[in-house]
Parts: C-alpha cells; structure tokens; sequence
C-alpha cells in the first residue's frame, strides 16, 4: 500500500473521533476571542500562518540533525534544537486553531500529526536536557529519534496538504473550471441591493460555475462563490461591516472577505477570495477572471 493510501486509511478510522471531538470542544473554547483565531489563521497576512511558522522547527532541527555530525559544531546544533522547541508553541497553536474547522477526515489525521510532533518535541527536550548534563550520545540519539518522528509527522502534514486539501484555496480551483470569457450577469436591476446573490458562470464542459455577486447601488462587486476556506456557497451567505469594511460572509463557518478586492477579513479563511472584473454595458452586467486566472 502506497503511503498515501496509509493516511487515507487512518483518516477514516471513526473510532479516533471519540477522543479528537472532545479535544476539538476543548480547543475551540480555549481560542477565543475571534482576534486571537484570526491571528492565529493568518487572515491579517493573507496566507496561512501554520506553515510559515512550521518551517522553524522542522528547518532548525534539521539543520541541527546535520550540524551534530561534527564535533565542532555541536553546541550550534544544541542552539538550533532549542530554537526549534521554542517556536513549536505558536506553530501548534496556529495548527489548533485551523485544525477546529477543518473537514472530519483532516481532523483525524490532524490529531495523529499533533500526537506525532507532542512525541517529537518531548525527544528533543529530552535532548536538551541530555546536553545540558553532559551526556552528549544520549541527546544525539533522542534528537535523531525525533527528527526522524517529526519527519513522518510532517508527512501526514503534508498530506493534510495536498491530497485532502486542507490549506488550498477552493476559491482558486474552483476558478479553474470557469470560461474565461466575459459571462453575462444579467440586467443590473436584477440583482438584490445590499446582499449577496448567485450567479453561474459557464465551466468546462459546460458544467454551471456558481459565482457570488453583490450589487451596492450602481456598483457590482462579483466574486468565484466557492468560498477560499472550504468551499461553502458564498453567495448564499450575507453582508457584514467587519473591522471597517463592508465583506461578504460565507454562511459555513463564517469567513468574512471585503468587496475591494475579496481579502480576508476574519477567519478560518486565510486566502483570499478570487475576485472577477466587472464591466456595464447597456444596463448590463459582465464579468470575467483576473489576468492571473486565464490561460495564455
Ligand atoms: S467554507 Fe469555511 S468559512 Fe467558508
């Protein structure tokens, strides 16, 4: 069985929820309020924060697994080991605070990633410690016992990734499956003042694209409607002011995204929101895909 198919299996094992729906209840309350969540996420930067911050344990320790390979250069290797256990407590918060919304096969396998790096970190404290008494062997061998266990960790992390996506931004391939030609809105005195509406655009093969549109007066802000976080039908959902801007707001777990330009505002949601350019002609509207979305 190939290593993905491992993972896949593990994230539907139901009997892990027993013990991953109560910690996901006590995790939830403990990150509060929404600020500390948005920091967290990474709705301020526009990019998820978890795996900015994981490249600090898993670059130093790493780093320090090559540096321990010569005398001379071990006590460095002892700084990068302790660098990396430092930032391990925002990396696994930010981690936490994506973890609590994510799909239930995510979780799952998040749980085994968290229980894998708790492991991991505890070898190389045990390490530290080693170091510090002088027992130089024993806190190499603990600290190539957890770069090896937080390399694995990091595999399913990586899966959590790519296969289940759990980090990718819906919104962007969502985009993907929509012409991009100029798609006809419809009159303007069509859609509803002052809140979302749905509209489709025309997919490959000719499957319907559901997009988010928002008229304001004689102004049409229109968006992909899959929402960046986890797909949830944006256009179904309702206008906010949040943190000093008007924001569409997903009805799933209640990312909010301003109508400039679709940044987030408040998470889960940490991409942002793929935005369409809008033209009027003849008390019509048009849209279509940024420059950035369309195939040369
Ligand atoms: S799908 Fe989660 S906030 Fe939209």
């Amino acid at each position: 069985m190939s290593l993905s198919g491992i993972f896949d299996r593990l994230a539907d094992v139901p009997a892990l929820d027993k013990v991953i729906e109560p910690a996901r209840a006590v995790v939830d309350k403990a990150l509060q309020p929404q600020a500390l969540r948005d920091l967290l996420h990474g709705s301020w930067l526009g990019h998820p924060l978890h795996p900015v911050l994981a490249m600090v344990p898993v670059g130093t320790w790493l780093s320090a697994g090559i540096l321990d390979l010569a005398a001379p250069t071990r006590p460095a290797a002892t700084a990068l080991i302790g660098t990396g256990v430092a930032a391990t407590l925002p990396t696994a918060l930010a981690g936490a605070a994506d973890w609590t919304e994510q799909e239930i096969g995510v979780r799952r396998l998040g749980a085994v990633h968290a229980a894998a790096n708790t492991v991991a970190l505890g070898l190389y404290v045990g390490s530290l410690v080693a170091r510090a008494k002088g027992r130089g062997g024993l806190g190499r061998l603990l600290s190539y016992t957890g770069l090896g266990v937080a390399g694995g960790s990091a595999a399913i992390g990586g899966h959590m990734s790519y296969a289940l996506s759990s980090g990718a931004s819906h919104s962007t391939a969502a985009a993907r499956a929509l012409t991009t030609d100029w798609i006809d809105l419809g009159p303007l005195d069509d859609l509803p003042d002052d809140r979302p509406a749905v509209r489709t655009g025309e997919g490959s093969g000719g499957a319907p694209v559901p997009l988010a549109v928002v008229r304001r007066g004689a102004r049409v802000d229109a968006f992909v409607g899959a929402c960046t976080h986890l797909g949830g039908p944006l256009g179904e959902g309702s206008l906010e002011e949040v943190r000093g801007r008007t924001c569409v707001v997903c009805p799933w777990h209640g990312s909010a995204f301003d109508l400039e330009a679709g940044q987030p505002r408040r998470g889960p949601a940490a991409d942002p929101q793929v935005k369409l350019e809008v033209r009027y002609e003849a008390g019509r509207v048009f849209a279509r895909l940024p420059g950035r979305h369309r195939q040369p």
